[in-house]
C-alpha cells in the first residue's frame, strides 16, 4: 500500500514547505481514489493465466482533468499523484511537446502510405503505458484540434489513463478556433472520460511566493546570481526539463522549463536570430520567465537590443512574469544607437513589470 496523498500533503504542510489550502486537499482526494483504482488493479488478479491479461480501464472515470487559473497548485498536485502513482508504465509530458511529437510521428506515419496514420501512432503510445499525465493542456493549433479526438479516443480504448491540468474547462478549450464544430467530439469525450475537476483554490501560489522578493537584481555578478538561483530552486522545487518548441518548422530549445516556467540566458534569447514568432511561441509555453545576464549594449549590438525590445513586448503584451539580472537599470542598458530612442519604452515597461501585481490573472498557460 503507497502512502495516502492527503498524508504525503499534510506532512509538506507541517514541513512548513505548503501552505494548508482546503481546494488543494478536496482534489487530493479525488487523485488519491484514482490512486488507489490503479493500485488495486495493478494487484496480480487470481488466475492461471492472469498475467497474460491485457490491462482493463479501471472503473469509473478514467482519470482527471484539473483545471483553474494560473498558480492555484494544478501541476504541483498533479506530480504528487504522478510520483506515487504506483506502476513505473506512467509518463509525464508537457502537453505542448506531446502534440510535436505526435504530430511529427504522424508526418513519419504517413509517409509509409498507412491509410489511417493515427492508429499506428496512438498504438506506439499506448504500448506499455498504463497513465499518462499532462501539464497545461490547451489548443490552439487547428492541425492539434482536428486530430486530438481521435487519438484521444484510442489512448483511453487502449486502457490509458489521462491526468491532465489546463486553465480551461474543456468546454473553452479551442475556443474560437477555426473548425471549432469538428473539435466538440474531443470536448464531449473529454467530459465523459474524465472527472472534470475545478481546482478553486483562492491563492496565486506563484505570485505568492514572488511577492516582496525583488525581480531585478543588478548589477550582475555572484549575489545576483545566488538569489536567482534561489528563487528558481524555489519555484521549480529544483526540477527542470527540456522544452522544444516548434516555430514555422524551426525548433526552439528552451534548455530550462518546468511547469510553464522557463529560464534563459540573454545571450540564449537575444543573442541568436530570433523574431516575434519565437517570442510568442515562448510566451504561449511560459508565463514566467526568469532572464540571466542582460547586459549593458553599445551601439555595436542594436540587432541584440532590437530582439531584446521585441522580447520584452512579447512578454509584456502575454503577462509574463519576468525575474531578471542585468549589468544596469533598465534606463541604461541600451542608451545609443539605432533604436535607442525606442529603448525608452522597453525601459519604462522594465520598469512596470517588476510592480508585485504584474502578471496577475493572465488567460494562458498555467
Ligand atoms: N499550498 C501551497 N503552498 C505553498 N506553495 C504552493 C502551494 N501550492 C502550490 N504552491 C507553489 O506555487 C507555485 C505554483 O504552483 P503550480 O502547481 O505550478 O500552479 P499551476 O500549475 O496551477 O499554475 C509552485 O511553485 C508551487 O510549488
Ligand atoms: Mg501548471
Amino acid at each position: 500500500m503507497g502512502q495516502h496523498l492527503q498524508a504525503i500533503y499534510d506532512t509538506r504542510v507541517s514541513e512548513g514547505l505548503l501552505r494548508p489550502d482546503p481546494a488543494q486537499r478536496a482534489a487530493l482526494v479525488r487523485l488519491e481514489a484514482l490512486r488507489e483504482r490503479l493500485e488495486a488493479q495493478a494487484r496480480p488478479k487470481p488466475g492461471l493465466f492472469a498475467r497474460f491479461r491485457k490491462p482493463e480501464p479501471p472503473e469509473g472515470p478514467q482519470g482527471i482533468y484539473l483545471w483553474g487559473g494560473v498558480g492555484r497548485g494544478k501541476s504541483m498536485l498533479m506530480d504528487l499523484f504522478y510520483h506515487h502513482a504506483p506502476t513505473v508504465e506512467k509518463r509525464r509530458v508537457h502537453f505542448h511537446a506531446f502534440m510535436q511529437e505526435v504530430q511529427a510521428a504522424l508526418h513519419e506515419a504517413r509517409k509509409t502510405g498507412v491509410e489511417d496514420a493515427i492508429k499506428p501512432v496512438a498504438a506506439d503510445i499506448a504500448k506499455g503505458l498504463r497513465l499518462l499525465c499532462f501539464d497545461e493542456m490547451q489548443i490552439t493549433d487547428i492541425a492539434d484540434a482536428m486530430i486530438v479526438g481521435r487519438l484521444f479516443e484510442k489512448l483511453f480504448a487502449a486502457g490509458v489513463v489521462i491526468v491532465t491540468t489546463s486553465n480551461r474547462h474543456p468546454q473553452d478549450l479551442y475556443k474560437d478556433g477555426l473548425n471549432r464544430a469538428l473539435f466538440l467530439p474531443f470536448i464531449k469525450l473529454l467530459q465523459d472520460r474524465l472527472e472534470v475537476d475545478q481546482l478553486e483554490a483562492m491563492t496565486d501560489y506563484r505570485q505568492d511566493r514572488l511577492a516582496g522578493s525583488p525581480v531585478y537584481f543588478s548589477p550582475l555578478g555572484a549575489q545576483a546570481t545566488a538569489a536567482i538561483d534561489e528563487i528558481w530552486r524555489d519555484l521549480t522545487g529544483g526540477r527542470e526539463e527540456e522544452l522544444c518548441l516548434e516555430v514555422k518548422g524551426r525548433q526552439v530549445r528552451l534548455p530550462r522549463y518546468w511547469a510553464g516556467m522557463a529560464r534563459a540566458s540573454f545571450w540564449d534569447l537575444c543573442g541568436q536570430p530570433l523574431g516575434p514568432a519565437d517570442y510568442l511561441a515562448l510566451v504561449g509555453a511560459a508565463k514566467l520567465l526568469v532572464l540571466d545576464g542582460i547586459p549593458r549594449l553599445d551601439a555595436t549590438k542594436f540587432n541584440e537590443a532590437k530582439r531584446f525590445v521585441t522580447l520584452v513586448d512579447a512578454l509584456y503584451e502575454g503577462h509574463v512574469r519576468l525575474i531578471c539580472s542585468a549589468q544596469d537599470l533598465p534606463e541604461r542598458l541600451y542608451q545609443e544607437g539605432s533604436g535607442s530612442f525606442e529603448f525608452e519604452r522597453t525601459a519604462s515597461r522594465l520598469r512596470e513589470m517588476q510592480g508585485a501585481d504584474w502578471g496577475k490573472g493572465r488567460d494562458g498557460a498555467g
